[in-house]
């Protein structure tokens, strides 16, 4: 592990070099950014990442640019030494976990991207400045590591997005993956603030895997059926607060209306007391 910018370049040239002298003359390199707090949906990126390349660089860093005012920076579950650890279990050594004054130099007055339109939808309405902040580290990422791939959760399904078009906008040479949300038994998608739920609002935050559920066992029925089965769901369990359902075009992220037939995308974030979750899920239409 190391939290300095040229040393994380250094080692991964040196992992260049020496599978290049192993043998192997062109060697990827392939990165999977998180927030650390590290579950098996990110392991699952791991695992994937893995299969993607020869070498696997994490990153772990808690991004304050991303956070709002009122959001959770301060309280962010960090586990460090146990997410190195599990990383070495996988085999996986190089880890870059910055300070904040290392990426940012400037604090939070420096250069940032912005993600322009679609950014400013569902979760960037109730969270201004989200993704701007988000593609500015993830964009930072890929320069430090210079990775040929990179692998993001589709838990996040808006990040994911995003991330593919600044890659594809800005012309980075970097191929990005998503891998499916990873879920508890009881359906929970994974998630390093499901540690803030007591009991209580664990069984409650079972109602929005539960909606993307009836959502897509109504999709047959049209936009409109499968948006009031998702929404009654929800209206049922008395310990969530719907932020927003929404269904979209997975191909552009803009809302479609009654009529819509094919593939959509089901969104949905809520409050359970002060924890706001996400999840979604690919529904067939019509
Ligand atoms: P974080 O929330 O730590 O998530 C890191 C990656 O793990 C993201 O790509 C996310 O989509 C993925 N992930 C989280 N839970 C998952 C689950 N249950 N199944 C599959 N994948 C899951 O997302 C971030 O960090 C940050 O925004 C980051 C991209 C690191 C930039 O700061």
């Amino acid at each position: 592990m190391t939290n300095s910018i040229a040393d994380i370049r250094s080692r991964i040239l040196d992992a260049r070099r020496a599978a290049t002298e192993a043998g192997n003359p062109n060697p990827r390199v392939v990165l999977v950014p998180t927030m650390g707090a590290l579950h098996d949906g990110h392991l699952a990126l791991v695992d994937h990442a893995l299969t993607l390349g020869d070498i696997v660089v994490v990153s772990i860093f808690v991004n304050p640019l991303q956070f709002g005012p009122q959001e959770d920076l301060a309280s962010y579950p960090r586990t460090l030494e146990a997410d190195v650890a599990r990383l070495a279990e996988r085999g996986v050594s190089l880890v870059f976990a910055p300070t904040a004054a290392e990426m940012y130099p400037d604090g939070q007055t420096g250069i940032r991207l912005s993600a322009g339109e679609i950014g400013t939808h569902l979760e960037g309405r109730t969270r201004p400045g989200h993704f701007d902040g988000m593609l500015t580290v993830v964009a930072k990422l890929f320069h430090i590591v210079g990775p040929d791939a990179a692998v993001f959760g589709e838990k996040d399904g808006q990040q994911l997005f995003l991330v593919k078009r600044m890659a594809r906008d800005l012309n980075f040479p970097v191929e990005v993956h998503g891998v499916p949300t990873v879920r508890a038994d009881d359906g929970l998608a994974l998630s390093s603030r499901n540690v803030y739920l007591d009991d209580a609002g664990r069984r409650s935050a079972l109602a929005l895997s539960a909606a993307l559920d009836a959502a897509a066992r109504s999709g047959e029925r049209g936009i409109d059926a499968l948006v009031s089965a998702a929404q009654s769901v929800i209206s049922g369990e008395a310990g969530i607060e719907l932020d927003y359902l929404a269904v979209v075009d997975p191909a552009t992220f803009l809302p479609v209306a009654e009529g819509h037939t094919g593939t959509a995308l089901v969104l949905i974030a809520a409050r359970v007391g002060s924890t706001r979750l996400i999840d979604n899920r690919t529904v067939t239409v019509g």
